[in-house]
Parts: C-alpha cells; structure tokens; sequence
C-alpha cells in the first residue's frame, strides 16, 4: 500500500484533482509500483487518505478505466490492469506517455522512448497569429467540413513545396491525412483483406504492424541492413508471394536508423514494377539529415506511379496537430478517397487552413531549420555521451541524421528484460520485440534522443550506462534461447 501513500494533491493547483490523480496513479502503473491485478483502494478511502470528496476519486478512476489502466469487477472493486502490451504500444505511438519534468512530477521519468519533439520547441506564437488570422479571414467557413480529400488551397500548397523535394505530382494526387498514422491505416483499410500479403522491413515501425494486423493481413519481414531491405530476400519472397504492397521507411528507418542507398532505391523500384506491386513509402523524418542532404525521397524517382507516399509533420512540427498528406497513385483514388471518408470525414479544416497559411508565410522553412539546428546539436552531444558512458558490451548503429539510436546488447541477453529494469529504474526505453510481428524478444532495443533537453543529455546518458552496466553485471539475467533469432519466414 505504500505506493498509494506517496501520492500528493496539489489543491492550490489549476489542474483539477481528479486529473492529478488519475495521472499520478497513472505513473505508478506505468513504472509497475502498483503491481497488475493489485485492488485500488475503495473510493471512500482513498478519498479520505487524500482528504478529498468522492466523487474526485470516482472520477479519476473512472478515466483509468477508459484508458485501460484499470478494470473493474462488479462487487469487488477496481483492480489495475496488466499493461505491458499497451504501455508499450503507447510509447511506440508517442501517446499517452508523458515527459515528467522534475517540476511537474516527483515521479521524473527519463523518456528516452518517445520521438515527439518536446512541447517547448512548438512554435506557439507563430502559429497563434495564423489561427487569428484565419478566424478573422474565414470566420465560420474554418468550421464547416472540409472537404474529405482535404483543403484545395492546401494541397496546391503541399504540391508546390514538394516539388522542392523533387517530387512532381497532380493536386488530385494529393490526400490530405490526419498524420501518417491515418495514412497508414486508410491504405490497410482499403487496399488490404483478410489474409493478404503485405511486406515490411524487419524490424518496422509498430504503428504499421498494429495497422495491418487489424485487417488480419498476413506480415512477412524482409531484413534491413545499412543500405536498406536485404535485396535478396525481397526479391525472393516477391517470386513466391504477391504482397499487396512493400511498406518501407528509406530515409532514417524506425526504429534502426538506416537509410537506403541510391542504389537500393533504384533495385526497388525496379522490382516492385517487375512484380507489379506497390511501395508504401513512410517519410516521417527525412527532413533531419543533418550531415548528407542527398536523401531524396524513393517517390522522388518513381516514374511508374508504383509508391504512395505518406508524409507525417509530427516528429518536426506538432504532433497534436494531427495533419499529414499523402500522395496516391490514381488507381487507387477511389479506395483510399472512400476509406478516409469512412475514417473522419475529413482532417480538420481549421487546422489544415491554418497550416496553409503557415506555409505560405515560410514559417514553416524556417521553423523546419530551426528544428534541425537544435537536434543537430542535440545529436553531436549524444554522440559524445554515447562513447564516453556506454558500457562497450553495447553496440549501436549511428545514423546520418533522425532520431533514434538502435542499440544491441551482447548476444543471446534480452532487451525485454533491459526494457523492465530501466522501467523499475524511471527509464524509458523501447525493448526491440515491439518491432516485429511476432513480439518475439531479442538483444536489440530502440532509443530516442527526441525528449531530452541539451542540458540533461549528459547526465541521462550517464544514468542510463548505470543501469546497463547493472543489468550486464546480474548474472541471473537469463539468456534467450538461440532459436528466437530464427528470421521471420
Ligand atoms: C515511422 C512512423 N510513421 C508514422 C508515425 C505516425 O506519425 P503521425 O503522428 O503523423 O501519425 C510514426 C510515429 O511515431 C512513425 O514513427
């Protein structure tokens, strides 16, 4: 019970109190204080132990409930849910976990999972003044439902910029998406049934793997290396199988970092026209190159009409904002068209007028430079940090730009048990068995350098190498047996 004592009510505060409870039981699920299937406290008493009225109480476990933190069983009480699967996929989303600064929390979480920019680098007054604008400008029109192909001033807009990424295209090519997660899903939903093949890299993004899943299409894995998919194997698997298409991450992959070559670009290209079969290209980071600007875009080189494209703004812009497009080839217009509309009718037309006039007055050029001016620093720091905290048993491949920094313990150890232990420790990491379709664990684990500000990378890196080495030195940690290895077939 000691967990429930350690929470504290900020009544002066202008957070309600039921929301602070909810959050602060949250965290104690999270960090796995208040063990699975433990029984909350009844209502009446843990309104008394925190000297406040019940309905305060009812209501925040009201709001763990529809969040799946907690469940209830009729006549016995609210017991805590078992999260692992959840907590895990919330972190992959960048959701539901929250950064925990020591001034907001007592409970202050190192987050070196999430890669959502941290809300302080929000260009806020920027984008006060286009809201204003467009509200004084388009009055009640802002509100109206768009149109579910999105805002036609905003996709000439996107069609314009992107012809500066050397990709020409149509407007009616142009989807506007409410970020790339909705792309993702609208072309499950429309281009995939029950039992279809789709093919991704191995490991992938969870989101993409959550996605196809929830249409029970059937996922093959293609390794990735340094260059991109293994070549072979791709074109292997396309001799025997017809995947409805290959979704893949060519600049800065999630979660190893890697980026295909000019040359790997080109041999898929070529096959996905040989094999006659799309490419879903996930272009969620490209804009971060910090040393190599030569990381075209695979949609840049398709002169068949054989990738759709789907850009997200959320890992440089603001994720809340929940705005992406897509660019489609005309044979599946009507599909992916129809799919949308059936999703959300539309994005959000305030939003999306908004973000029309942000590009048009180059905010966004310069909010962009200025993002890869703070990460690009950022990074070099991490580097540094890297090398000089992290235990050498640790390997881990150091990417051109993005994110992320895909790491791997000696082999045979379990990254799902590194994951559990940093968790215990207020650490948040990605464990690498959420990247395959299989869940199956292994050495490798994901982490982001999104969530940390300059001044703490030192002392975070610092505190992470601690755990790990603590970890290395426990011998009791058990070993996963070789045959969780074995290649996804
Ligand atoms: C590879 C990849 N694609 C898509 C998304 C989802 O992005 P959005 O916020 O635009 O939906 C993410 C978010 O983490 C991602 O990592």
């Amino acid at each position: 019970m000691s967990s429930f004592t350690d929470i504290v009510l900020d009544k002066e505060s202008n957070q309600h109190l039921y929301i602070q409870l909810y959050s602060q039981l949250k965290d104690l699920i999270i960090q796995d204080k208040i063990k699975h299937h433990t029984k909350l406290p009844p209502i009446r008493k843990m309104a008394d132990l925190l000297s406040v009225n019940n309905v305060t109480v009812v209501n925040a476990y009201k709001l763990l409930e529809q969040e799946g933190y907690v469940y209830k069983k009729i006549g016995s009480g609210t017991f805590v849910q078992d999260i692992s699967t959840k907590k895990l996929q919330n972190i992959l989303m960048d959701e539901s976990v929250e950064l925990f600064g020591e001034e907001n929390n007592h409970l202050a979480t190192l987050n070196l999972a999430s890669t959502a920019p941290t809300p302080d680098l929000f260009p806020i007054n920027d984008f006060k003044t286009v809201l204003n604008e467009v509200l004084d400008r388009d009055k009640g029109n802002a509100f109206v439902y768009q149109e579910s192909q999105g805002y036609h001033p905003l996709r000439e807009s996107i069609m314009d910029y992107i012809k500066g990424y050397g990709i020409e295209t149509n407007i009616e090519s142009i989807q506007i998406i409410s970020g790339a997660q909705q792309g993702i899903d609208i072309l499950a939903k429309s281009l995939l049934d029950y039992g279809d093949v789709v093919f991704t890299e191995s490991p992938t993004y969870t989101g993409a793997i959550a996605a196809f899943k929830s249409r029970s299409a059937n996922i093959i894995q293609i390794p990735i290396e340094d260059d991109g998919i293994d070549i072979k194997s791709l074109e292997g698997k396309l001799r025997s199988l017809k995947p409805k298409f290959v979704y893949i991450m060519p600049v800065f992959q999630n979660p190893t970092g890697h980026s295909y070559s000019q040359e790997k670009k080109r041999k898929i290209l070529d096959l996905v026209e040989k094999y006659d079969t799309f490419i879903v290209e996930d272009d969620y980071l490209s804009d971060l190159s910090f040393f190599d600007k030569s990381n075209s875009t695979l949609k840049a080189m398709d002169k068949n009409n054989r990738v759709i494209y789907i850009k997200s703004f959320s890992k440089i812009f603001m994720p809340g904002l929940r705005l992406g497009f897509m660019v489609i080839p005309n044979s599946i217009y009507n599909e992916v068209l129809s799919a949308k509309h059936t999703s959300d009718i539309s994005t959000s037309g305030l939003m999306q007028r908004a973000f029309d006039l942000y590009l048009n007055k180059g905010k966004w050029q310069k909010h962009i430079r200025y993002m890869e001016s703070i990460y690009k620093r950022r990074f070099n720091v991490w580097i540094d940090c890297l090398e000089k905290y992290i235990p050498r048993e640790i390997t881990w491949y150091t990417p051109n730009g993005g994110l992320n920094f895909w790491m791997s313990l000696p082999h045979g150890y379990s990254s799902n048990d590194l994951y559990k232990l940093c968790s215990k420790n207020n650490i948040l990491i990605v464990p690498g068995s959420v990247f395959y379709a299989d869940q199956r664990d292994s050495q490798f684990f994901r982490i982001s350098m999104a969530s940390v500000h300059s001044k703490d990378i030192d002392k975070s890196v610092k505190k992470f190498a601690d755990i790990i080495r603590i970890f290395l030195k426990d011998s009791t940690r058990k070993q996963i047996p070789m045959d969780m290895y074995t290649p996804f077939l």
